[in-house]
């Protein structure tokens, strides 16, 4: 862990993040929030204080620690602070804007109020330089999340503004350690200077801005020392614009206990790699053999050969039990609702757009998955139909589309609007040549299938990654009113038309 986030616990923990301690007048070594904390806790719920201070900074993002990388981050550090949490509390977190630019902080994952999600135009005004917002909402479910602004995202994700959020169980699970690791990648010139260059036309119409230098929690792959017979849980979290990571573990075997935050039927994943997109989450419990090797390599194998080192794990010391435990991973569901599948109404959101995405297009078409009245709907019914999306995909810079339309151009409205507590049953098609990691904002949804064969767990997700030509079965209760967003995670993609908005009335 490399996160230093000073504690005061008390009925209120407030945090600050960062070494260096914002306000930082202390009092009795104690920074001044704390002092607040005590003076005010006899009024005080459960509420954890977080000051997030968007701003430039200085990080070492590759090996040699004497280069230095001028970066934009939440206080200082690339992550931002650590806020760790128990779930039921309530975050109070003010954003003071230091950047040059306008930002938000969206909470990702994370079922807040509408008025809290954090996207400019859509459920707020953006902050201006200068300016400040504070952010107040409960924290119903546990598990793995992750801050970011949603303002400029490209840019400023680009730039190093995220950190995690974690929401700990009243009853966490017994492991010895737990370990959050935050992927990113970074395009970086010569000088280890971050690229300018956001929004390249390439990036939006491929597969988004890929770095050429991997980081975790902000630092280059390094090792981490673990002893043997220990049980691991590994926070995993991807915050990079564009890279899909495919996770080799090696020999460990790690067990998924929770997606995108939300627990699943402990199992260990039948795919050789553990796929994680751009805004996913994993979290896995990992037991170092008791005996046997005594260094395991965790690898990203996505691209295949150019391969990443994401960490080694090296094995040493006493061990820590002589055979590997057999407790319960089990975690406690969090309060989602159960979507009614046979009340749902249902929708289509078709992907289309990119690069060769007209073959896909074409296929899908085909195999009759993608409908004539879909089409239609597309604005690529009939014969001017693949005329119609070869025109749209040149032209404007709007390289993608969802059902066709240009959802940033005003008065199309939103993509489905649901009425309050509805079920929904959303079928999201991916007519292109690309993987795409869709988000809905504001719920978590139940992954029902893939290609109409049923998915494994069913599992509560924010983030879906779809295959090229993929059907992918969703759904949710629309229970928290307000206009969300539905968009790509890949933020180029986002800012090439990959995205829309969901209105639950
Ligand atoms: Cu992680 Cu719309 O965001
Ligand atoms: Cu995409």
């Amino acid at each position: 862990m490399t996160f230093k986030s000073s504690f005061c616990s008390g009925r209120r923990g407030f945090l600050l993040g960062g070494a260096t301690a914002i306000g930082a007048a202390a009092t009795g070594g104690l920074p001044l929030w704390c002092s607040i904390a005590r003076a005010s806790e006899t009024s005080a719920p459960d509420i954890v204080d977080m000051l997030l201070r968007p701003g430039a900074s200085r990080a070492s993002l590759v090996s040699n620690p004497a280069i230095q990388t001028d970066v934009w981050a939440y206080n200082g550090t690339v992550p931002g602070p650590e806020i760790r949490i128990r779930q039921g509390q309530r975050l109070r977190a003010r954003l003071e804007n230091t950047l040059p630019q306008e930002t938000t902080i969206h909470w990702h994952g994370l079922r807040t109020p509408n008025a809290m999600d954090g996207v400019p135009g859509v459920t707020q005004d953006a902050v201006k330089p200068g300016g400040s917002f504070d952010y107040v909402f409960d924290l119903p479910d546990a598990g793995t999340y992750w801050y970011h602004p949603h303002a400029n995202t490209t840019e400023q994700l680009g730039r190093g503004l995220y950190g995690p959020l974690i929401v700990e169980e009243t009853d966490p699970l017994p492991v010895d350690r737990e370990l959050v690791w935050m992927l990113d990648d970074w395009r970086l010139g010569d000088t280890a200077m971050i690229n300018g260059g956001f929004n390249a036309m390439h990036d939006v119409s491929h597969a988004g801005r890929i770095g050429n230098v991997v980081t975790v929690n902000g630092l280059a792959p390094g090792q981490v020392a673990v002893r043997p017979g220990e049980r691991i849980r590994l926070r995993l979290l991807n915050a990079a614009n564009g890279r899909i990571f495919a996770l080799d573990f090696d020999e460990l075997a790690p067990t998924v206990i929770a997606m995108d935050g939300h627990p699943v039927t402990p199992h260990r994943d039948d795919a050789p790699l553990l796929l994680l997109g751009p805004g996913m989450r994993l979290d896995l419990v990992i037991d170092i053999p008791v005996k046997g090797k005594t260094s395991f390599a965790v690898m990203d194998r996505f691209y295949d050969g150019m391969e990443n080192r994401v960490a080694s794990l090296a094995v040493s010391g006493e061990a820590v039990r002589d055979e590997v435990p057999d407790w319960d991973m089990a975690l406690k569901p969090n309060p989602v609702p159960e979507p009614d599948l046979d009340q749902a109404t249902r929708h289509d959101l078709v992907y289309s757009g990119g690069m060769m995405g007209g073959m896909v297009l074409q296929q899908m078409t085909q195999s009759g998955h993608i409908t004539p009245e879909m089409l239609s709907r597309m604005g690529m019914g009939g014969m001017a139909g693949m005329g119609n999306m070869m025109r749209s995909m040149s032209g404007s810079g709007n390289v993608w589309a969802v059902n066709g339309r240009d959802p940033d151009r005003d008065g199309d409205g939103p993509l489905v609007t649901l009425e309050r507590g509805q079920s929904c049953r959303l079928t999201l098609m991916n007519a292109t040549a690309w993987l795409h990691p869709i988000h809905l904002h504001g719920h978590a949804f139940r992954l029902l299938a893939r290609n109409d064969a049923p998915v494994n767990h069913q599992p509560w997700l924010d983030t879906v990654l779809i295959k090229p030509g993929e059907r992918v079965e969703i759904a949710f209760v629309a229970d928290n009113p307000g206009d969300w967003l539905i968009h790509c995670h890949i933020l180029e993609h986002k800012v090439g038309g990959m995205s829309g908005v969901i209105r639950v009335l």
